[in-house]
C-alpha cells in the first residue's frame, strides 16, 4: 500500500507542557475528522494513503501542539483545529507548506 504522508501530532501529552490539553484534544479530533470526510485513508487514493497518530512527546515541548509531517520533515507549532484545517488543504492536498507555522524542516530526503 502506498502511503502519502504520515501525521504525528502531541495531542495530549501525559505531561501537557507544550499545550492546552483541550486545545490538543480538540485538534486531534479535527484532524481525524478531517482525514476521513477528505478520503484520505482510501487504498486506491492516486497519491497514497495519510496515516495519522497521537504520540505522546515530539521532545520540542513548547509552543504546541506540535504537528510533524513525514517524510517532508516538517515541524508545525501552535497547532489549532483551524490550522489543521488550513495545513491539511495546503500541505497535503497541494503539496504547498504552510511557511509562517513551520517551527523547523528535518527532511529525510
Ligand atoms: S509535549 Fe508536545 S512535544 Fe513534548
Amino acid at each position: 500500500m502506498l502511503i502519502s504522508h504520515h501525521l504525528l501530532l502531541c495531542a495530549t501529552p501525559t505531561k501537557a507542557v507544550c499545550c492546552d490539553e483541550s486545545l490538543g484534544k480538540a485538534s486531534w479530533l479535527k484532524l481525524k475528522k478531517l482525514i476521513k470526510d477528505l478520503d484520505l485513508e482510501n487504498p486506491r487514493r492516486a497519491e497514497g494513503i495519510v496515516l495519522r497518530s497521537k504520540v505522546d512527546c515530539l521532545r520540542i515541548c513548547a509552543d504546541g501542539p506540535i504537528l510533524l509531517i513525514w517524510p517532508d520533515g516538517i515541524w508545525y507549532g501552535g497547532v489549532t483545529p483551524e490550522r489543521i484545517e488550513m495545513i491539511i488543504r495546503e500541505h497535503i492536498l497541494r503539496r504547498t507548506p504552510v511557511e509562517e507555522w513551520i517551527l523547523k524542516r528535518t527532511p529525510l530526503f
